[in-house]
């Protein structure tokens, strides 16, 4: 696969309304709803530019800074940050927005990892991203770094475990 993309080519804006049934009983809305709704938009992103079926390999990290609460309008925004041969990191973030004040707050941000699959459902490889901006840049030369951490991480636990 030699095509390049641009990581705006995939990048995917969704909004949901909380409503009573997202909620727990003080009207909060639930952290599994609210990654949810990050995995649909990052598939998205992942599949746009895959043009392949993709599948969640790993979430970084889910830290929920403030609570969304029934009524505010959720917006998430999906952007690749880089792609490898098979796999893809996005970066996700959520906003919640009041509708009386129209004030938008940060709720969460994290770093999901997709991997394109073929017909058979084997690892297939997908297009590179070319970064244009400086923030992009930024991105995809830590993405490169992260995904080394993710490596190291995963052969220490499995010696962890072997042990
Ligand atoms: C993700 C999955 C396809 C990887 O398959 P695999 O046979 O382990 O693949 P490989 O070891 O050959 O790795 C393929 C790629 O995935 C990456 N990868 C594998 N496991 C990963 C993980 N836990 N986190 C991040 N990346 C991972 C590898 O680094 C590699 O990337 P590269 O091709 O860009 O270098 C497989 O583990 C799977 O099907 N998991 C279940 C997915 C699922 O059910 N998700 C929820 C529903 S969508």
């Amino acid at each position: 696969m030699n095509k390049i993309k641009s990581p705006k080519k995939s990048e995917t804006i969704m909004s949901e309304i909380v409503c009573p049934n997202d909620t727990n009983p003080m009207g909060i809305l639930q952290g599994g709803k609210l990654v949810q709704w990050m995995d649909i938009a990052s598939a998205i992103c992942a599949q746009t530019h895959a043009e392949r079926i993709c599948v969640t390999a790993s979430i970084d990290r889910v830290t929920f800074k403030t609570p969304a609460k029934v009524g505010d309008i959720i917006t998430i925004k999906a952007k690749m940050t880089r792609s490898f041969n098979s796999s893809m990191e996005i970066f996700v973030q959520a906003w919640a927005k009041k509708i009386l004040s129209q004030k938008a707050y940060l709720i969460n941000e994290a770093y999901f990892t997709f991997v394109a699959l073929d017909d058979n459902a084997n690892t297939t490889s997908v297009p590179a991203i070319k970064p244009g901006t400086d923030t992009e840049k930024k991105e995809y030369i830590n993405a490169l770094k992260r995904k080394t951490n993710l490596i190291k991480t995963n052969i220490d636990e499995s010696n962890t475990r072997s042990n």
